[in-house]
């Protein structure tokens, strides 16, 4: 396993062999939550959180998820002040994006 460290200034996404994750701020943490929905792999990246921060609604087939259920899926973290740090494989690859397509 190898510590990766990154700049929340320059950061939205990371990409890890081939899976991507986004950047979700909470007032107390920020989490590296999946961008392909569970249902279809739609873009949960792009769909509202709710009112009360604790679900994500997938914009394809408005599907809500719990965060805490996505988090089961997400990239280990530690924020401390503008640095976010994760864990990956020895072997993989974290490439941090500030977007995923034209389109984010
Ligand atoms: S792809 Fe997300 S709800 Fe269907």
């Amino acid at each position: 396993m190898k510590a990766i460290s990154l700049n929340l200034s320059h950061t939205h996404y990371v990409a890890v062999e081939g899976k991507t994750y986004f950047l979700k701020r909470h007032a107390h943490s920020t989490q590296l939550l999946p961008t392909a929905c569970p249902h279809r792999g739609g873009p949960l990246h792009m769909g509202e959180v709710t009112g009360d921060g604790q679900s994500v609604i997938c914009p394809w087939h408005d599907n809500a998820y719990k965060v805490c259920n996505l988090e089961k899926k997400s990239l280990p973290t530690v924020r401390v002040r503008n640095q976010i740090s994760t864990v990956i494989g020895d072997t993989e690859r974290c490439v941090p994006l500030l977007k995923l397509s034209r389109y984010d």
